[in-house]
């Protein structure tokens, strides 16, 4: 069910808002690397080894660590298939940047999982368990158009799990003891920020090139969204699902597109 792939006629409507060139990015990767290092070091031995977090968090943390770990795996996986066929040079090199970004954010998160003392196996089936948001995401590993990747899980899905939702996961971590989390959702979402930004510019800048492409990233957003209504069903995340929306419309509405109808 592929739709015609959209294109932007003019690719000179398209400028990074970061207004990074690869020497600027250079220097970010490295400040933020070494700001991350300075956060984790003073992090207590007991919460870097999970000795002093409440037991029954750990017990059902490891669902929220493959949430973690899993989506950022992916996003490495999807942002060089974006990369490698993006359309023109100006969006190719933010893919490569945020390239570098996903990898970073997948090795903290690796390290939460090993830290912790969960086995290798048993994360790939936390993850494919029903109520994480793995449909999503192996969807989008199954994309090969640049806009479509980009607008399904920059626009939308970073766009959705917004700030907001990462100073929660990061709070909720912290208040639990387990404050290696909570360092790691504080950096990425410095990252996820500027991802959402260039995705932001990118579906103006198609609306703006040929209104029709509105349709289509319409259906995008609700062919995504129904992938992820699934992780609010049961009541238990309602909470998060409402966030997840919200911040999500913030950004979509004003560009013109509508709430989708989604039974939950
Ligand atoms: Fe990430
Ligand atoms: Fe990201």
């Amino acid at each position: 069910m592929a739709y015609a792939p959209i294109v932007l006629r003019d690719p000179g409507r398209f400028k990074d808002p970061a207004n990074l060139t690869w020497e600027r990015y250079i220097a970010l990767q490295t400040r933020e690397r070494e700001r991350y290092l300075a956060e984790r070091a003073t992090i207590p031995q007991g919460a870097l080894d999970f000795t002093t977090v409440n037991p029954r968090y750990l017990e059902r943390a490891i669902e929220q660590f493959a949430n973690n770990y899993f989506p950022e795996q992916s996003a490495t996986r999807y942002i060089a298939t974006a990369a490698a066929n993006a359309p023109f040079e100006e969006l190719k090199t933010c893919c490569l940047f945020q390239l570098a970004d996903e990898q970073r954010h997948l090795e903290m998160d690796r390290e939460v999982f090993e830290h912790a003392g969960i086995p290798e196996r048993d994360w790939l089936p936390a993850w494919e368990s029903p109520g994480t948001t793995c449909r999503f995401f192996r969807h989008l590993l199954e994309l090969e158009d640049t806009i479509e990747i980009l607008v399904k899980g920059n626009f939308v899905a970073e766009g959705a799990a917004g700030p907001a939702t990462f100073a929660v996961l990061a709070d909720g971590a912290e208040a639990r003891g387990d404050v290696f989390s909570a360092v790691n959702h504080r950096a990425r979402v410095r990252d996820e920020t500027r991802h959402i930004s260039f995705a932001r510019v990118l579906v103006r800048a198609l609306i703006d090139d040929d209104a029709s492409n509105l349709d289509v990233i319409q259906r995008w957003q609700d062919e995504s969204l129904q992938l992820f209504v699934e992780v609010a069903r049961g009541g238990e995340r309602r909470a998060w699902w409402e966030g997840f929306l919200a911040s999500y419309y913030k950004i979509a509405l004003p560009l013109g597109l509508r709430p989708s109808s989604l039974p939950v």
